[in-house]
């Protein structure tokens, strides 16, 4: 088409704005879905967004598709602000060839994602696409590749966040897979390898759409999803608060913000928020926002793993990543799920100079055929292996017991830990005293008269000498121990203290987590 006048190109500008068209826009309406420019408004802070690469075509010829040559080939690029900073996004529109993913889209969101990568700014994927446009063939692979290699040379270089509001089917998933986090809508989403008709032929299995691969199951059963919400107003609300405590890339720091809650805040109310005793379970994110500023904690993956609770919140007005044993969920025990939830939290809150402030109250690693057989030493190393690894300043505090592996691997430190701190009644040991006193006493306790009474003894006797903090204070391996009162005041003296940490790490390739 001849663009003669600023008019015609108006026209033109307009054209490409409608995508597929008005018929087509009513049916995604009709399904509860946005169009890709309603998203990106609804995202971005108003009047921001500057798109480019409206009036790419794709240049296929096959099955028809010479016929069809949108402006902007079903994926909307640019860049606007969020919270008056810089991202970059890409939204497929999915009333244009079904967002499907041919040579054309996949160079347009490659381009973008290259500007993010230069421009030091995260990049944002709106995916609701059929997945590889079929009647481009191997150029549709192709430009799935060229996405998936972008994202892992961008990783822990700038964020990556993937919203997923409509099917993201086959291959495609393995994009929002590398990047940083995946946000869901409740029943429009859909992830999975292959569908529910391709499951029956294989497997027999009879599936739907939600059961397969839905927010509620990729948010609470497989991990794939880290946040979810009903509605995509609540996700991409979800997005931006997110974004506030994220640093642009990963040679800046996160935002710093004016706290009015006083750092040196007096904390005694969590003396009686942690019950004494030690198999009594509690909400973990009950003591997590009495620490914090103002309350506030932004929980990942809240639905998944919950027997470890990871999030952000800040502390004197900086972000931190804090990583916390759950008591309410399965006493806190560190099992497969939770060891590679807190792993993944960790590694990318040491890409991106969020400082790691740790809560510990568990019974250890959980025993179990399905763990042995899982592989729970595998999957245990990698949270071991991603404390050990972070060289951001890590601060624990021990709430109430800390039993066996579980207290080398949560940020001792003998991985690193940079302020190590226990309330006085807290236990750590090798075991709890129970276990302790009946692999230890076993023949006293089958040869004593009355084998309770005895038990009773030696489990107090052992409380006494060993399940305390005190031993490892006076080692050294604690820094202090501290009373509930100034712990918000002491953690945010540490965190201060370590504000400018530097740690050099050996020149090699890269390590070799056990994956
Ligand atoms: C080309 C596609 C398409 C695709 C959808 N469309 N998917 N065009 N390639 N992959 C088109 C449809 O033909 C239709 O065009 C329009 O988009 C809307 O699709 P509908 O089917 O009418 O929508 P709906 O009923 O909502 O169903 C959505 C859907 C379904 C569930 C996503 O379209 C579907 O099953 N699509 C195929 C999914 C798939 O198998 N993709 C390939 C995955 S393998 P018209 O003109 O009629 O409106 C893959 C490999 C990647 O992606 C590997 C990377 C390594």
């Amino acid at each position: 088409m001849e663009v003669t006048d600023k008019n015609s190109l108006q026209n033109m500008r307009q054209t490409a704005r409608l995508g597929g068209g008005e018929d087509r826009i009513a049916r995604q309406h009709k399904k509860g879905k946005q169009t890709a420019r309603e998203r990106i408004n609804a995202l971005l802070d108003p009047g921001t967004f500057s798109e480019i690469d409206t009036f790419i075509q794709h240049r296929a010829t096959q099955l028809g598709m010479e016929s069809k040559r949108p402006w902007g080939d079903g994926v909307v690029t640019g860049t606007g602000k969020i919270n008056g900073r810089t991202v970059y996004l890409f939204a497929q529109d999915f009333t244009v060839l079904g967002g499907s993913v041919g040579e054309a889209h996949g160079r347009k969101i490659a381009k973008i994602m290259d500007l993010a990568y230069q421009n030091g700014a995260p990049l944002i994927g709106i995916n609701d696409s059929g997945g590889a446009r079929i009647q481009e063939g191997v150029d549709a692979l192709a430009a799935y590749g060229d996405i998936f290699h972008r994202n892992v040379q961008s990783s822990g270089t700038i964020p990556q966040l993937s919203i997923i509001l409509g099917p993201c089917a086959g291959g495609a998933v393995y994009s929002p897979a590398i990047t940083d986090f995946v946000f869901m809508a409740e029943e429009t989403a859909h992830m999975f390898i292959t569908g529910p008709r391709v499951v029956k032929a294989v497997t027999q299995e009879e599936v739907d759409f939600e059961s397969l691969g839905g927010a509620g199951v990729h948010g609470e059963t497989s991990g794939v999803a880290h946040f979810t919400a009903p509605d995509e107003e609540s996700v991409l609300e979800q997005v931006r608060w997110l974004l506030s405590y994220l640093p642009s890339n990963n040679l800046t720091h996160p935002p710093v913000v004016d706290s009015e809650d006083d750092p040196d805040r007096s904390t005694p109310e969590l003396a009686r928020l942690v019950p004494g005793d030690p198999k009594q379970p509690y909400d973990v994110r009950t003591i997590i926002e009495h620490i914090v500023d103002g309350g506030e904690f932004l929980e990942v993956q809240a639905g998944y793993a919950r027997n470890l609770s990871v999030g952000f919140a800040r502390m004197d007005g900086r972000t931190v990543g804090v990583i916390a044993n759950q008591p309410e969920h399965f006493a806190g025990v560190l099992d497969i799920d939770a060891s590679t939830k807190g792993g993944r939290f960790i590694r990318f809150c040491d890409a991106f100079h969020i400082p790691l402030l740790t809560l510990i109250d568990t019974p250890g690693f959980l025993p179990g055929i399905d763990q042995e057989h899982g592989g729970i030493i595998r999957h245990g190393a990698k949270l071991l292996y991603a404390y050990s690894e972070a060289t951001v300043p890590k601060v624990s505090l021990i709430l109430r017991k800390a039993y066996g592996g579980a207290y080398i691997v949560m940020s001792s430190k003998h991985l690193g830990g940079d302020m190590n701190f226990a309330w006085p009644q807290s236990e750590i040991a090798v075991m709890g005293p129970e276990g302790a006193v009946n692999t230890i006493f076993r023949k006293e306790l089958a040869e004593a008269d009355s084998p309770n009474a005895k038990k009773a003894e030696l489990v107090q006797n052992y409380r006494e000498e060993f399940a305390t903090p005190f031993v490892a204070a006076s080692r050294g391996y604690l820094d202090d121990v501290i009373t509930h009162a100034e712990t918000r005041e002491r953690l945010n003296k540490a965190l201060a203290l370590l504000r400018n940490k530097r740690e050099e790490t050996s020149k090699r390739k890269h390590g070799n987590i056990p994956l």
